[in-house]
């Protein structure tokens, strides 16, 4: 069987990740348990989600000329993924993301973009003829809107289906959105993109169903602990998620959506890819970190849950 190709234009980051017992208040220091380094950015844990679930991978990205951004391409090429067109920016950061996990697992992330401020339209046409052929283009908000929408235009005008996962949430040019083939936020950035009430499933099903009318084709709604939730004009379902106890969250949006895409290009089954899609993002809370939580293809295929 072919593997899948996938394309990720997107973000990179390097995490900073402290586990706390609680945030300082203002003007006050305390002492925090743990801290590690890992790789990151919703683009790149993305893409390594796809690879390590069988994919070929493609990463647009930009990283800054510092130690962060040689240690992110050495990473890149441990897994194979393919940076021919990864550009390294002169006199700026990589990204950074400081990550603060608290007792139960839970994350709040801040973004510094650096170098991913500097991924631009231009780009995606340097790489239009080894991208073309991809069976999905992943994009995310972590790098410029202009790159964004330029890429979902690239999707539509080569066949190639695109999947946007809108976080961090941002005002959105439905112009374009509309234009994607799977739309993946979870609960908050569906809140904030829609302004409507998410807090029940009936709420979330109504936020998701408002942008059915902006003619988007195909909403999936990542929820956690509570699964993934597909809306589209004909159907309307709940896909649980697996009980785990998760000791980090962190990156598991990301695992689902890069297993996801590689699940939906093999199976063309788009519940039974949201299915394997929960499982492997269940796996990714049982261990710290961001991309070094996600499972390979052997270890998911040897998983009990
Ligand atoms: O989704 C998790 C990711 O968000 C982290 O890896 C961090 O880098 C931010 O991009």
């Amino acid at each position: 069987m072919r593997k899948p190709k996938i394309t990720v234009i997107g973000s990179n980051m390097m995490d900073l990740i402290t586990n706390i017992e609680r945030m300082p208040c203002e003007g006050e220091t305390i002492e925090a348990p743990n801290f590690d380094l890992g790789f990151g950015g919703k683009g790149a844990n993305q893409a390594i989600a796809a690879n390590k679930m069988g994919a070929n991978v493609i990463m647009l990205t930009k990283v800054g000329d510092g130690i962060f951004g040689r240690e992110v391409m050495k990473n890149f090429a441990s897994y194979g993924i393919d940076t021919t067109f990864v550009e390294t920016v002169a006199d700026t950061t990589s990204g950074v993301a400081p990550i603060f996990v608290d007792r139960e697992g839970k994350n709040r992330i801040l973004i510094v973009k650096g170098a991913n401020g500097h991924l631009k339209p231009e780009d995606i046409d340097k790489a239009a003829s080894k991208i073309k052929d991809s069976d999905f283009i992943l994009l995310q908000l972590e790098v410029p809107l202009e790159t964004v929408y330029h890429a979902i235009e690239f999707g539509y005008q080569n066949n190639v289906p695109v999947i946007l996962n809108p976080a961090p949430a941002a005002e959105l040019d439905f112009n374009y959105v509309k234009k994607t083939s799977v739309f993946i936020p979870n609960e908050t950035e569906l809140q904030t993109i829609t302004g409507m009430a998410v807090n029940t499933i009936e709420e979330i099903e109504e936020a998701a169903k408002s942008l059915l009318s902006k003619e988007l084709a195909t909403i999936i709604v990542t929820m956690g602990a509570k699964g993934s939730f597909l809306v589209t004009k004909n159907e309307v379902e709940l896909i649980p998620a697996f009980k785990v106890k998760p000791k980090d969250t962190t990156g598991a949006g990301d695992a689902f959506i890069g297993s996801f895409a590689t699940f939906y290009a093999e199976k063309n089954d788009i519940k039974e890819a949201m299915k394997a899609a929960n499982r492997y993002a269940a796996l990714s809370t049982l261990n710290v970190g961001t991309q070094k939580s996600f499972y390979t293809k052997e270890e998911y295929g040897k998983s009990i849950i």
